[in-house]
């Protein structure tokens, strides 16, 4: 079957969530991030994904603005660092990523070939709206669906249902990518086609089913369309 979609996980994939944390740690008055911030980065984002896990099987709820404070909460009272104002300028960053450096070029590719292009994220519709907006990437994207139109969060069937919906595709005619191996396997298990994006050299997640594609970056997404 032809791709016709390319569906994106947001963070993590498109957007560095340790860039909050790691820029942060270089302003000034920051010291103590000097060495604490890879480790409070991890535990920020493992916590947060915990919640957001545990929140679907428990059947409560909350959007992910709410998971990614309660997660810094934990992250860095564990560090030792709890500071109102630190927290402040760590959200304000979270709602202005990076994007990886190839993220631009490999949406245009994508577009140049008549592509959906779209994200498909756990974030709340204001976080995504910021996310693409500071990094620039609106114009390459022809939506952000949350899973806040379907309250519950990945990987229930649900939110990938949403795909469908939007696009008029069916499964196989969709790509979809993500860094977060979880994901990757939510998705295949599902019936997209998935490039699990593995920046870190990690083993592949033990779940259901298997990601087709195993990349070290997004360079090549648009050479599996
Ligand atoms: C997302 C999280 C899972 O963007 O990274 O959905």
């Amino acid at each position: 079957m032809i791709i016709t979609t390319c569906i994106f996980d947001a963070y993590g994939t498109l957007f560095d969530v340790n860039s909050a944390a790691r820029r942060a740690a270089q302003e000034p008055g920051q010291d103590r991030l000097a060495d604490a911030w890879p480790q409070l980065a991890r535990d920020w984002r493992q916590k947060q994904l915990e919640y957001s896990w545990l929140r679907a099987v428990a059947g409560r709820h909350c959007d992910f603005w709410q998971v990614t404070q309660d997660g810094l909460d934990w992250a860095m009272e564990a560090a030792k660092l709890e500071d109102a104002a630190l927290r402040d300028r760590l959200l304000a960053l979270y709602r202005e990523l990076d994007a990886f450096p190839e993220v631009p070029a490999m949406l245009t590719a994508l577009k140049a070939k008549g592509l959906n292009t779209a994200i498909l994220s756990n974030g709340s519709p204001e976080m995504l709206q910021a996310a693409t907006a500071s990094a620039g990437l609106a114009a390459l994207l022809d939506d952000a669906l949350s899973v806040e139109a379907v309250g519950v969060f990945k990987p229930h069937d649900r939110v990938y249902d949403m795909v469908g919906q939007r696009f008029g595709c069916d499964r196989d005619q969709v790509l979809f990518v993500s860094s977060n191996g979880w994901d990757a396997a939510g998705a295949a298990g599902y019936g997209f086609r998935t490039a699990w994006v593995n920046r870190t050299g990690a083993p592949v997640d033990r779940l259901y089913a298997t990601p087709h594609h195993v990349l070290t970056d997004l360079t090549t997404i648009p050479d599996l369309t």
